[in-house]
């Protein structure tokens, strides 16, 4: 369903000195139709913006990007528009995806209309009802406006409004990380059914190991803007091959325990070239002072260290 290869994004950074920042390096991956690619990594390390340009929103700086066979880093503007529809993106902050001024059932006309989804009114208004159900919300939330609801409907709403559109694929951008941990589990497990009825595939981003392992079939592991681990959830976190993983693995336990739920970011400016963990890496010697490619470890399980 979707092929990335090599894929960069390069940002400036600096006020006086402007200087290159590797913000996406050199990733690649592959999702097949309806299989979930849970991306988990510290706060700052590329997700989203990896997120932006999978879905060009944002252009990459290099790298191809395929949806099922159509190159989309070369489409034209009309090819786009069509793909555009089957690729949606949920957002964190999914209030800011809905019209506060426009009540829940115009905001799903609204998306239907701009994709000429429904033939008239009487199709449109079917297709309405049957979204909101679909997503667990009932007729009365129609007739609301969002302030009206709540985190969790809100969420459903967008996801009804997506839906409309029939999408073959969804990029899931930590979408219940502002949700309290009961709604976010409704949540997720409404994510894991609409996934089901429609074959759809997620790339499913969160920092939140749990969440990334509830959702995922393979879990891709990314530090400084590169993966260094990629395969089966149950591989990735029972035998993490990568030190920056079970670093995660661990980190993510104590700080659970400990009731904070972020690691600070490293800088992926003042990083080295080579394996961008090196700093921090007990297992680190002088070969690590070179780029390691993803290599295989296991069936399906690919890891970029030197030392394993
Ligand atoms: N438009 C931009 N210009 C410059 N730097 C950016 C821009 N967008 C994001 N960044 C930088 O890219 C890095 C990754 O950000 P982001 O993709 O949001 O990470 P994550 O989603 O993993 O928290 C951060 O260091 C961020 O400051
Ligand atoms: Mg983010």
């Amino acid at each position: 369903m979707i092929r990335v290869e090599s894929l960069t994004k390069v940002f400036t950074a600096g006020v006086f000195k402007k200087r290159p920042v590797n913000v996406i390096d050199d990733v690649s991956f592959t999702i097949s139709a309806g299989e979930t690619l849970g991306l988990v990594g510290e706060s700052g390390c590329g997700k989203s913006t990896l997120a932006r340009v999978v879905l060009r929103l944002i252009p990459p700086s290099g790298g191809r990007i395929f949806f099922k066979d159509t190159e989309i880093t070369k489409a034209n503007p009309k090819e786009l528009k069509k793909i555009r529809t089957k690729m949606q993106i949920i957002f964190q902050h999914p209030e800011s995806a809905l019209n506060p001024r426009m009540k829940i059932y115009n905001s799903l006309v609204e998306a239907m209309r701009l994709q000429q989804i429904a033939n008239n009114r009487r199709e449109e208004g079917a297709k309405v009802y049957q979204l909101i159900e679909l997503v667990g919300l009932n007729e009365e939330h129609l007739e609301r406006y969002p302030h009206e609801l709540s985190g969790g409907q809100i969420q459903r709403v967008v996801l009804a409004r997506i839906l409309s559109l029939q999408p073959e694929f969804i990029v899931a951008d930590e979408p219940t990380s502002m949700l309290d941990l009961s709604v976010q589990a409704q949540v997720l497990n409404l994510f894991k059914e609409i996934q089901h009825k429609f074959n759809i595939a997620y790339l499913f981003i969160s920092h939140d190991l749990d969440v990334v392992r509830w959702m995922s079939d393979r879990i891709a592991v990314m530090y400084a803007g590169r993966i260094v681990e990629i395969g089966p959830v149950d591989k990735v976190r029972e035998n993490p091959r990568h030190p920056y993983t079970s670093a995660l693995v661990d980190a993510f336990f104590a700080l659970k325990n400990s009731g904070i739920d972020k690691i600070p970011d490293p800088k992926a400016d003042k990083l080295p070239a080579g394996c961008k963990f090196y700093p921090y890496c007990l297992k680190a010697g002088d070969i690590c002072k070179k780029k390691p490619d993803l290599k295989k470890v296991a069936e399906d399980h690919f890891v970029a260290c030197w030392q394993v």
